[in-house]
Parts: C-alpha cells; structure tokens; sequence
C-alpha cells in the first residue's frame, strides 16, 4: 500500500500540470494511488483523457492482500468496475485498457505524455519494453515519472533481489536523461524523476 506521503506528492505533481501532455497510469488495480493524481489533475484544469492500464482481474494473492487490507475481493474478480466507481468523482474521462502490459501500451494514442506512474512494471522483459513503448513520447524538461516499486529489491533480498533491481539499473544507466526529484527513504519503495532528455538505447 503506497504511504500517504506519496498520495500528497502524487495530488501535488497533478495540481501543477502544464497542460503539455497527458497523465497516465500502469498497475491502477483499484485506483489508490490514481485518486489523488486526478484530484490533483482536475484542479488544475486538465482536460485530456487520463489513461490507465491494468488487469483488473484479481488473483489469490491479491485477494488475500486485499482482505488484509479490509477489502473483500473474490479469485479471477473482475475489478475494473471497482476502479471506474472509485475514481469517478474525482475525475471521469478515464480510458481504461485492460489487458498485460506491455502488450496493451500499443492501445496508447501517442500523444505527448506529462505524467507516467509506473506501479506494475517492475521485473524485466515487461519494465524495459514499457519504457520502450512510452519514454518516446516523453516530454524533455517536463515529464514526470514515478516509479512506485523503485526500491523494492531492498525488500527482497536474496536470488530474488536483482530481478527487482532493473528499474534503478535503468536510471543509472541513463543519468543523461533522469533526474531524481522526490523519494521517502525508509518508507517506501517509491521515486519519481525528471526527465531531461531522450535515452540513448542500448539495452533491447
Ligand atoms: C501494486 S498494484 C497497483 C496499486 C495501485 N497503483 C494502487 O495504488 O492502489 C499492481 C497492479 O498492476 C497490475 N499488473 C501487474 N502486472 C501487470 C501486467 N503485466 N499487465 C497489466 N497489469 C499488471 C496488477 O493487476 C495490479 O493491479
């Protein structure tokens, strides 16, 4: 569950769009974290669609994280309606595709991108083609991204470990393009950057 803090930043970073580009969303599930962007969104005028990408059908993992967090979900639910519901009134003109990422990023419509939250992406292959698939679009010197597992290896040490580590091998890989902006260390697993300038690919 991403801590209050990051909710504030998320409303704040969506409170100061630019109007240069769209906001999206990769790993909504039931929009905890999509809430207070788009409150933050539509208080400073946007008016775009606002793109979210996700599943939407639980599994027993999640059904059991869920319930430890007083939400009674079923195996194979299909929640996208949970979603919609709860991020309605914050903000409505939601396209929400369904599917694996990052298959479905093909659905995207291609127009410059603001603000990118990446909350599902964190091992490789599907990491490094979502930022294939997106960082084109990306916006020098005004896109914001938020990786909100940046820092989860740290939570799983072991062989498991490095399997988590591709997001912050990624950014440091390309210090030419990514600064860091904001992180909570000892709280969370989440940072958000700037992006400067288009990465120089290498990896494929
Ligand atoms: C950590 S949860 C997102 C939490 C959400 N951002 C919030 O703050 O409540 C990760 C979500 O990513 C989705 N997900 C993970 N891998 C995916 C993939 N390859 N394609 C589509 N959705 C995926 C899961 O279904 C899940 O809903």
């Amino acid at each position: 569950m991403t801590p209050v803090e990051v909710h504030d930043f998320l409303r704040q970073i969506g409170s100061h769009w630019t109007g240069q580009g769209t906001a999206m969303e990769l790993g909504s599930w039931l929009g905890a974290s999509a809430v207070p962007l788009l409150e933050g969104l539509a208080a400073a005028g946007y008016d775009r669609q606002f793109w979210a990408f996700d599943k939407w059908i639980t599994n027993e993992e999640q059904v059991k994280k869920a319930s430890l967090q007083g939400q009674e979900l079923k195996n194979k639910q299909d929640i996208l309606p949970l979603f919609i519901r709860n991020t309605a009134s914050a903000y409505s003109a939601v396209t929400a595709v369904r599917g694996a990422i990052p298959e479905t990023l093909k659905r995207y419509s291609g127009d410059p991108i603001e603000i990118c939250i990446f909350d599902a992406p964190k091992r490789n292959p599907v990491f490094i083609k979502s930022m294939q698939a997106l960082e084109p679009y990306f916006i020098p010197g005004v896109t914001i991204l938020g990786l909100l597992d940046y820092y989860f290896y740290k939570r799983n040490k072991g062989e498991r470990e490095a399997l988590f580590q591709v997001q912050e091998e990624f950014i440091q890989a390309h210090p030419e393009s990514f600064t860091k902006i904001m992180e909570w260390p000892g709280l969370c697993s989440c940072a958000f950057f700037k992006y400067k300038n288009p990465v120089k690919w290498k990896q494929k």
